[in-house]
């Protein structure tokens, strides 16, 4: 059976570097996926399905059910890209200027239409009903899983348990990696608006310094992680933005800091604005200035259920030998397939697509180069996943 998925994954190889190349010459941002979206449909349709579109914004489904009844389970693509000049002289690079698919999404839509193509091949011999999804904005709040899912994405047939793999151009190519529990950091921006009262800035002492106070209030915020997160949880407060000032002999009266703060979900995600907003008003009180704290909820936490991750383990196993299966590293980035996640048990894992030579580059980099031939493991692992949670109770 190992040998016939590999088949199969081989046999529709090139028609997902044609489908990769096509997607990412052509990029398109989040909540702007139509051509993307077109052109994912179209595919489907060739190969006789007859795809839902227009899901939760520019969201296509299509639904592949197997011979014998048995559980439903959804693969998960995401499809939209950065806004990102390309630099890495491809032949295919994006001919969109600014745009630019540099998360690997393109790598994620290719490999769900091969597995789209090696299912077919597979003639239905799985027990139940495979939900593919194939989601517009990841990239940008409040994401496109949120929407599709508002739109019933995860209904009719009923989703019992959904997967997503993604690449990963720093791991080499083709190694698959799983991890059950905390994976992705609910991600929450902060905006902190700090008066004070301007002046001269040769009479200090007529005013009240925002400035020097918000240099207090950021040097305070990183002891909120440090002296009240217990040290075995990840947690990060980072400040991206200063906004304050016009002139070296001026004290403004306002100075405005945001930044962003990442935990693995509640309780700590409720109880780090506390320590931050207590912290924030005491520094600012010592510099006799007042402070308004402003919070904006991002994506949740990604939790990996145990079971499922268990699942896709398994699936790894079925192509590949357990040494060449890592356990994922956490990592306080953000996903927005949490909120799948929230309504059904799942799990993300990742797929190494670093080329073999060369100078490596990682997600979000304007120079991304990916290893193509990782996609034959991708296809593989997802009908092996069908086969593995697609069996008959
Ligand atoms: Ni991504």
């Amino acid at each position: 059976m190992k040998e016939r998925l590999w088949e199969i994954a081989k046999a529709v190889h090139p028609e997902v570097v044609a489908d990769r190349r096509w997607l990412h010459q052509h990029p398109e941002l989040s909540y702007q996926e139509k051509e993307t979206s077109a052109y994912i449909a179209q595919q489907l349709r060739k190969l006789g399905f007859e795809p839902q579109v227009g899901i939760g914004g520019y969201g296509v489904k299509a639904v592949l059910s197997g011979k014998r009844p048995g559980p439903t389970i959804a693969l998960r693509a995401d499809m939209d890209a950065l806004p990102i000049q390309e630099e890495t002289g491809l032949p295919f690079a994006s001919v969109n200027p600014g745009v630019m698919h540099a998360c690997g999404h393109d790598c994620h839509v290719a490999m769900l239409l091969g597995a789209a193509r090696g299912l077919k091949l597979m003639d239905g011999d799985w027990a139940g009903n495979v939900v593919l999804i194939f989601q517009p904005a990841e990239e940008q709040g409040p994401g496109g899983a949120s929407l599709m899912i508002k739109d019933d994405v995860l209904q009719n047939p009923d989703v019992e348990a959904i997967f997503a793999l993604h690449v990963n151009a720093m791991v080499p190519a083709g190694r698959l990696g799983f991890a059950p529990g905390p994976m992705k950091a609910a991600s929450d921006k902060f905006e902190i608006v700090i008066r004070g009262r301007g002046g001269h800035g040769a009479h200090p002492h007529l005013t009240k310094d925002p400035i020097l106070a918000a240099s207090s209030v950021i040097q305070a915020l990183q002891q909120v992680v440090s002296r009240n997160v217990m040290p075995a949880e990840p947690a990060v407060v980072s400040v991206g933005a200063i906004h304050g000032g016009e002139a070296p002999n001026v004290i403004p009266s306002e100075v405005v800091l945001s930044g962003t703060v990442r935990t693995m979900g509640e309780p700590l995600r409720t109880k780090i604005r506390e320590w931050m907003k207590r912290v924030i008003d005491g520094t600012v009180a010592a510099h006799g200035c007042q402070a308004d704290v402003e919070f904006v909820s991002g994506y949740p936490a990604v939790h990996n259920d145990p079971e499922q991750t268990e699942v896709a383990r398994r699936a790894a196993r079925r192509i590949v030998p357990e040494e060449e299966i890592d356990v994922m590293e956490l990592g306080m980035g953000a996903e927005d397939f949490a909120y799948y996640l929230e309504k059904v048990p799942g799990t993300i894992g990742r797929l190494g697509v670093a080329p073999s030579s060369g100078e490596l580059f990682p997600l979000h980099s304007s120079r991304l180069r990916v290893d193509e031939s990782a996609f034959v493991t991708g296809v593989a692992f997802w009908l092996a996943l069908v086969q593995e949670a697609c069996t008959a109770q």
